[in-house]
């Protein structure tokens, strides 16, 4: 009673007709720049995908030039472990060099990657926009505290009743209205910049989400004419008889 299904973040996306909102998901790739890359990557996501969302090739290259997190590799002469700027056909690196790195920065939690996480979870988009969302973060309610004096959020957790077991190890990522700064002229308020990352996320997820569902709808029209074509039939196989 204390953990919460997921709000509705009604995105362009939902229901059989959904088709993404791509000014939508720039802005929320800009929220997943300035916010969320700084712990998570999306290792199944080149920086030429963009381009799927309106992006031209020579701002992908910008984008993937710029971008602060650089790609791991190896340094040829000498054999140490290095970076190098970003290329389009890169994947969105990971900020920490291996998975201790990465619990070591977070409290011994591991910031998991964004690419697949609004198929991971259940009702994934309601879920990313609601666990980052305005009213995710709060102080943990006093019925809970008095039905179980014993779960009182640990150091270095916060409670959080979208997230299964109540206390998550992220810290709250979006903190105030005009966090990041959106070039459309869409104001920034903690609520829009959490369900443009869940917009974004759900692209991530299934990019080819609009062709599915283009399909499903072919499919239903051609099995309404088949319908149709099959009753005719039965109609004039039985014509006859009585
Ligand atoms: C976990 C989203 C920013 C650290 C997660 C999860 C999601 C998420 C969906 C998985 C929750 C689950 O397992 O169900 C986001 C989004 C961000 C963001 C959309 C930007 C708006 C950050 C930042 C940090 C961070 C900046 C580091 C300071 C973590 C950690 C976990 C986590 C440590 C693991 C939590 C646990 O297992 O208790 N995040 N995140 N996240 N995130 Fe983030």
């Amino acid at each position: 009673e204390f953990h919460l299904h997921p709000r509705e973040a009604h995105l362009a996306s939902d229901g059989i007709f959904g088709r993404f909102d791509r000014r939508q998901l720039q802005r929320g790739f800009q929220v997943y720049k300035e916010v969320c890359a700084a712990c998570h990557s999306l290792r199944l996501v080149a920086f030429r995908d963009l381009a799927a969302l309106g992006y031209n090739e020579p701002e992908v290259k910008a984008i993937a030039n710029q971008w602060v997190i650089e790609q791991p590799t190896i340094n040829p002469e000498t054999g140490e472990a290095t970076t190098r700027k970003n290329i389009p056909s890169d994947r969105f690196p990971s900020p920490f060099a291996n998975e201790v790195a990465a619990r070591a920065a977070n409290n011994n939690a591991l910031p998991p990657d964004l690419s697949l996480m609004a198929k991971a979870r259940h009702d994934g988009g309601n879920y990313i926009y609601s666990l980052v969302g305005p009213d995710a973060y709060r102080p943990q309610p006093a019925a809970l505290l008095r039905e179980f004096p014993d779960v009182k959020t640990p150091e270095g957790l916060h409670y959080n009743p979208y997230f299964a077991n109540l206390n998550i190890a992220m810290p709250p990522p979006i903190t105030s209205d005009g966090q990041v700064q959106y070039s459309d002229g869409t104001a920034a308020t903690r609520d829009q910049m959490a369900k443009d990352v869940a917009a974004f996320l759900t692209w991530t997820a299934e990019p080819n989400l609009e062709k599915r569902h283009a399909a499903g709808f072919a499919a239903m029209i051609f099995i309404a004419i088949f319908c149709v074509l099959a009753w005719g039939a039965y109609q004039n196989v039985w014509r006859d008889v009585k």
